[in-house]
């Protein structure tokens, strides 16, 4: 009997081809999830990382809403050319706290990953509202509606809550102020006392600013913006040894 009538038998037998497939993708379960219960970490331990501020999160939550992850990476993988364009390649722990994680899987355009601080915000609102206009051979879609639409962040405090939910180690702190948050990290003139609750909740990294160079109110061209200006900006790469033992896998 040829090999081909035998394995005709299973494709004839639902029952006996559901229990043997079960049996093989058993098999190719454990083989690629044991490893990682004898691995000493699967998160490097670096210096710098925090949640997104509430701004930066309604901004990332803007970035999901439009699709931008339809054509831009957030994942610099370890080569020599990636890294020569974008820089050091992407650590877990950059996107330890990103849920759903926006590695991307298509480039349209270039990987965002360290896109933060490349680009003035001037530069920035342009591009989003006309991204021809300074690059002209570019062929991503305006969006300059955002900087028309008053951001709405009264629910910033429910997705804080939902981040708890599933590890951010978002603070009752930081929950509670989320509104004083989002207003004083768009507003350059914000009351001192803000400025410093602000950077003690989420450290000096978080960037305030005027992103939409509108002062008279949020946008949410403000939430991208502060979004974008912050990506891959938080790693401290001077403190950090990816040949260290503690980091190699
Ligand atoms: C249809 C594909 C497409 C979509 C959707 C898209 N982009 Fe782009 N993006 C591009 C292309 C192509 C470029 C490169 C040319 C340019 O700079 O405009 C680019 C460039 C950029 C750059 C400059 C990156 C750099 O390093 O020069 C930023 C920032 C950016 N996009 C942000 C966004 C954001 C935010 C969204 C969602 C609101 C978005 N993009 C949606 C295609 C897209």
């Amino acid at each position: 009997m040829s090999i081909w009538t035998q394995h005709q038998k299973i494709e004839k037998n639902a029952t006996l081809l559901l229990v043997l497939s079960f049996f093989v993708v058993t098999i190719g379960g454990v083989v690629e999830i044991a490893p990682l219960f004898y691995l000493q970490n699967t998160i490097e331990k670096v210096q710098g990382m925090r949640p997104y501020t509430p701004l930066e999160l309604a901004g990332r939550n803007i970035y999901i809403r439009e699709g931008c992850y339809l054509c831009h990476s957030q994942m610099i993988r370890p080569m020599r050319d990636e890294i020569e364009r974008y820089g050091h390649f992407s650590l877990a722990a950059e996107s330890m706290y990103d849920h759903p994680f926006q590695w991307g899987s298509k480039r349209t355009g270039p990987d965002l990953a360290r896109v933060g601080g490349k680009y003035s915000n001037e530069w920035h609102v342009q591009h989003m509202i006309s991204p021809r206009s300074v690059v002209p051979e570019s062929v991503m879609p305006p969006y300059a509606f955002m900087a028309d639409r008053d951001l709405d962040f009264s629910d910033m405090g429910d997705h804080l809550t939902a981040n708890v939910a599933v590890g951010v180690p978002y603070t009752d702190e930081m929950i509670e102020n989320f509104r004083v948050d989002v207003i004083t990290q768009a507003n350059p003139d914000a009351d001192e006392a803000d400025v410093d609750g602000l950077i003690a909740r989420y450290s000096e990294s978080a960037v305030l600013g005027d992103f939409d160079g509108n002062p008279d109110r949020i946008t949410e061209m403000d939430a991208i913006i502060a979004y974008m200006q912050m990506l891959g900006t938080l790693v401290d790469f001077s403190t950090f040894d990816a040949t260290a033992s503690e980091n190699l896998r």
